[in-house]
């Protein structure tokens, strides 16, 4: 048996630090210092960078500077700036702050689609439908997010069954990339390996993203089995910041400085600095006023001058 076959030479990592994790945050981060925390991103060399959302400003206080976000930060030739986008008028808001990567986002439970963005899981297909030919003449890149695909903090486990039709739907909206989230964080192997399977026939296996929580300590044991299925793409935060306002019992996204420990400790390249990264969560909890979760972080020491 060989459980190393499949497993990709290289993965490509989705910071979702100043998105995912910023928005549960208490403490407002100052508009200039977010704009810093994702310049330092970018110097670490992730190729993709979600920091912010144009969601509702009363829903998510936090990132209701997300134009102000983008409007000062510098273009890189090599790294997509992404934004979460619920409806056209986060759609609008979004080009007009010269976004061009957006992230739609629903979810398989359509009580935590109700509580999160007021709508049902059909609503939220036919709005995509129907501001995606609006997004395209822009020439936006687009994710989709298919949020509590594992388990969903008010209905309960989550079955394949009913990740798929909305999978599909998304695949048929021919999105560039789908990524499928454990929100609130209580996925295990065997349920990444359930639905790698169900999914696998159904939609190319590139397009296909995983977003895990960390909150039982299981994200790297899930990034594993999903890695001998060759799945080479993955969401998590600097630091282990994170969880959804929406989704009671969710905590800290897998944090970027763990899955970098595993992915390079595995002789996996992901094109991404451990130590940059280290910095721009240490510059964080400066800005957070406390310490950060992220386990393979502590090992990290500031030079002294810095
Ligand atoms: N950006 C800013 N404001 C928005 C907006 C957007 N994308 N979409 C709607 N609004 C405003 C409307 O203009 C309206 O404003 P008003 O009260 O000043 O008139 C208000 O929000 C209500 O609009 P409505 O269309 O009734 O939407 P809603 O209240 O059902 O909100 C969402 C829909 C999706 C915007 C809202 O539920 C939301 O922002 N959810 C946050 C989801 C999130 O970020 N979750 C975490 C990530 S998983
Ligand atoms: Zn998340």
């Amino acid at each position: 048996m060989d459980l190393l076959q499949h497993i990709p030479k290289r993965v490509r990592i989705v910071e979702v630090g100043p998105r995912d994790g910023l928005q549960n945050e208490a403490m407002v981060v100052a508009t200039e210092d977010k704009v810093r925390f994702v310049e330092m991103l970018a110097d670490a060399g992730f190729a993709d960078i979600e920091v912010s959302s144009f969601v509702s400003p009363k829903r998510v206080p936090q990132l209701a500077d997300a134009s102000e976000v983008f409007a000062r930060l510098q273009p890189r030739v090599n790294v997509r700036y992404s934004a979460l986008v619920p409806n056209r008028k986060g759609l609008e808001r979004a080009l007009e702050a010269g976004v061009r990567a957006i992230a739609l986002f629903t979810a398989a439970s359509e009580t935590f689609t109700q509580k999160n963005i007021g709508m049902t899981i059909a609503e939220s297909l036919a709005g995509f439908r129907d501001l995606l030919p609006d997004a395209r003449a822009a020439r936006c890149w687009v994710r989709a997010y298919v949020s509590t695909a594992f388990v969903c903090p008010y209905e309960g486990e989550i079955p394949p069954e009913q990740v798929l039709p909305v999978v599909k739907a998304l695949d048929e909206m021919s999105v560039d990339e789908i990524s499928v989230g454990d929100t609130i964080g209580y996925a295990t192997p065997d349920d990444v390996a359930r639905l790698t399977e169900a999914l696998a026939p159904v939609l190319p296996m590139e397009k296909l993203a995983y977003h895990f929580h960390d909150t039982r300590g299981a994200a790297l044991a899930n990034v594993l089995m999903a890695l001998q299925y060759g799945i080479a793409a993955f969401d998590s935060s600097a630091g282990g910041t994170g969880g959804c306002p929406f989704a009671p019992g969710a905590a800290g996204n897998l944090a970027t400085e763990d899955l970098l420990s595993l992915l390079h400790g595995m002789g996996i390249e992901t094109g991404v600095r451990f130590e940059a990264v280290g910095a721009a969560s240490r510059f964080l909890e400066r800005k957070l006023g406390r310490a950060l979760t992220s386990k393979a972080l502590q090992t990290y020491q500031e030079d002294s001058d810095d």
